[in-house]
């Protein structure tokens, strides 16, 4: 089978440490971007560099724009050929209560979330007879913590999907979700609020993005696995000490 995957949100973070991983594994790789574009430039070099053989090309797409969402698959299969692996990785985190949510914050979360995600995992579907789908949620679906509701709600939705599509693709594709926890500071965030907010987790600190890595590896090579969800979040999932 052809090796090539296409990660949205590539050019950093978790996103970024995904696409390092699985160059290391081999893969050739579409990064997703939207408004990091020097960052997924100097990603593309770095792996170029490191990896002669492999193939690392960057395509722009708003997830927000519903034509950028339906032009996306088909523009990263004629860079990197038909792709066998997404990772639906792009996402945004806005606070917001119930009360506080205006229309146009729930249909971005809703839109970039979710919606995408669904289209990029219908797109993909009709270009490859063999595959694999990552969905990252978030631990946070498990509750009804309402400080991000709608992004809270895109990730439950996602979840859901995770299985519908599961079961609508069998056996050819499988898809499968993963739920970190405590993981980076939000953008602009410490390290030490990060620590804070672990402190009442079972595993009493932030995980890091390694169980997420370990988590990708076990998806790839279990494959007899779909609809599962994988946490990555300390225990976060069973309860806060
Ligand atoms: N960080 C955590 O601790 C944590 C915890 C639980 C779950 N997660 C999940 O893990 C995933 C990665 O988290 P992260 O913190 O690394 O994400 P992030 O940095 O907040 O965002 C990842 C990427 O999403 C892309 N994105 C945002 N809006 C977009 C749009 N309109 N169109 C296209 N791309 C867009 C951005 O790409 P550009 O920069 O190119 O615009 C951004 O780099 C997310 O799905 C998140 O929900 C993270």
């Amino acid at each position: 089978m052809e090796k090539n995957a296409i990660i949205t949100g590539a050019s950093k973070r978790i996103g970024k440490a995904i696409a390092n991983h699985l160059a290391t594994k081999g893969w050739n790789l579409v990064l997703h971007y939207n408004q990091s574009g020097k960052e997924a430039t100097d990603l593309q070099n770095k792996l170029s560099l490191k990896y002669p053989h492999q193939n690392f090309v960057t395509v722009k797409a708003n997830l927000g724009e519903t034509k950028d969402t339906n032009e996306l698959i088909i523009s990263s299969v004629n860079e990197i050929g038909t792709l066998n692996m997404l990772v639906n990785n792009a996402s945004i985190f806005e606070e917001s209560d119930i009360k506080a949510t205006t229309s146009e914050l729930f249909e971005r979360n809703i839109q970039i979330n979710f919606s995408s995600p669904f289209f990029l995992i219908q797109n993909f579907a009709k270009q490859t007879q063999n595959g694999v789908i990552i969905n990252i949620v978030d631990t946070r679906i498990t509750t009804n913590q309402n400080s991000h509701a709608a992004y809270t709600l895109s990730k439950k939705a996602l979840w859901e999907l995770t299985k519908m599509a599961a079961f609508e693709y069998s056996p050819n594709i499988r898809v499968n979700a993963i739920a970190p926890g405590v993981t980076l500071p939000p953008p602009g965030g410490s390290e030490n609020d990060l620590w804070q907010m672990a402190e009442k987790i079972p595993m009493q600190k932030p995980g890091g993005i390694d169980p997420i890595l370990k988590s990708i590896d076990y998806i790839i090579e279990n494959n007899h696995l779909t609809g599962q969800l994988l946490f990555c979040d300390g225990g976060e999932n069973i309860g806060k000490r």
